[in-house]
């Protein structure tokens, strides 16, 4: 394929044919035509724009390039939906939305990207849990979707290989931030999900590929536009980037803070734009027809502990280190915890040494939220648990159970934060 006279048409704002886009996809993805040529052609379109038609033609030939999940046949009912974001900074999102609306009886085959540019992305972040897995096989992925209602993957070689060079070439060129291209980069992953309806986040302000609310908006009806037009009904919001979302900016912070998201710890920012995004979702799929009880649903799907115990599954489906929540035993308040207990215990885990040759394991260990005082329900999550393996969890479970103590009130008082101040003068008591 002679590709030199295409650039030179598309750089001087000529428009290329359907059948021309298709064959330089093809080819590309084929190794055939060098990344140098496909660097210059895309800076051509970021300058130029595509025509309606074009876009179609680039959107369909990425997602030709590879093949698609596909749910027909086999008795699959549950509505599938998903979300994609634009691109951000700490935005964790997709980690507390995917298990949370799966939890509410919605079947979300979520495949996400790596960090482009200066936004994070979903994939370094489940990465940062040891030993998870994002590349498993569409068959693995499809058979966890309908086992447990969520898959957290990466684009395999199988999903529209071309996005995937592409999105590499244009990561290094200069080119993200291009309406039509960032369009056709999502909208050519997320058609070959299978899904019935997906919902976008489309990020605004200074963090945001495309920072004016006029060409979020843009880019929004440009991606509306194409899913509805290949049968997948899509609605877009548009999210604040003017400020990194929650509080955690970096991959392992952030994974922890979607943890504690999914237990209702989470800033209330980022559980705000997770809930207006799962309530899209939840109407999307038939769950509920309007945003008050979609939201009561999603809350209460967090209250109850479901939606960290989905997260929890779909982490062990998927080879990452376990993570368990462990519940109030029984209803009353919150007495002692004994750091004692747990310190052993974080050294039992892994996290500590027992000899000075011994390695530490920094991944272990617990997030404990009950403090003295603390009335708690029965069946309430109160803390987490990281560890190796199965057998760390029931260790930090009976060190959690020993720790914890919850009787039917108070027996003494916590001690005061900071209770003395000592100089040579004396002993001058604070009880802050
Ligand atoms: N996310 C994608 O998947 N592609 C883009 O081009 C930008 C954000």
């Amino acid at each position: 394929m002679i590709v030199v006279p295409l650039i030179e048409r598309k750089r001087d704002g000529g428009v290329l044919t359907p059948e021309e886009w298709s064959a330089l996809v093809a080819e590309y993805t084929a190794g055939r035509i060098p990344d140098y040529q496909i660097a210059a052609l895309l800076m051509a379109v970021f300058m130029r724009g595509l025509e309606r038609q074009e876009l179609a033609a680039l959107t369909d030939a990425m997602l030709a390039s590879g093949d698609r999940l596909s749910f027909d046949g086999g008795g699959f009912k549950v509505p599938r939906i998903d979300k994609h974001s634009t691109g951000g900074v700490g935005d964790k999102v997709s980690l507390v939305l995917g298990p949370l609306v799966a939890a509410c009886g919605i079947a979300v085959p979520m495949m996400s990207g790596r960090g482009l540019g200066h936004t994070g992305g979903t994939l370094d972040k489940l990465e940062a849990i040891p030993g998870f897995r994002t590349s498993l096989s569409l068959a693995e992925a499809k058979a966890q979707v309908q086992r447990l209602g969520c898959v957290l993957i990466g684009q395999t070689a199988e999903i529209a290989p071309a996005d995937r060079k592409l999105y590499a070439l244009r990561d290094v060129t200069a080119t993200v931030e291009s309406i039509p291209l960032i369009s056709a980069s999502i909208m050519s992953k997320k058609l070959a999900e299978g899904l019935n309806g997906l919902v976008l986040d489309v990020k605004n302000g200074s963090g945001a590929f495309l920072p004016e609310v006029d060409r979020g908006l843009e880019l929004a009806k440009t991606m509306i536009a194409l899913g509805e037009d290949r049968g997948c009904p899509t609605v877009a919001l548009i999210t604040a980037m003017d400020r990194p979302l929650g509080r955690a900016c970096g991959n392992v912070l952030e994974t922890e803070e979607a943890i504690l998201a999914l237990r209702g710890e989470g800033p209330p920012d980022l559980l705000e734009v997770t809930y207006a995004l799962g309530v899209e979702m939840l109407i999307q799929g038939g769950i509920e027809k309007n945003t008050k009880k979609a939201r009561k649903k999603l809350e209460t799907s967090i209250e109850s502990g479901l939606a960290a115990e989905k997260f929890e599954q779909i982490i062990e489906a998927q080879g990452g280190n376990p993570v368990e929540v462990y519940a109030a035993p029984r209803t009353g308040v919150v007495q002692r915890v004994e750091p004692r207990t747990i310190g052993r215990a974080i050294i039992a885990l892994g996290g500590g040494r027992r000899t000075v040759e011994d390695t530490i394991d920094p991944t272990v260990g617990f997030v404990i939220t009950a403090k003295p005082g603390d009335k708690v329900l029965e069946g309430e999550p109160i803390a987490s648990v990281f560890a190796k393996d199965p057998d760390g969890i029931r260790t930090g479970f009976e060190a959690l159970a020993q720790a914890i103590v919850i009787g039917d009130k108070l027996t003494h008082k916590p001690l005061p934060l900071v209770s003395h101040r000592v100089t040579r003068a004396g002993v001058e008591k604070l009880g802050v």
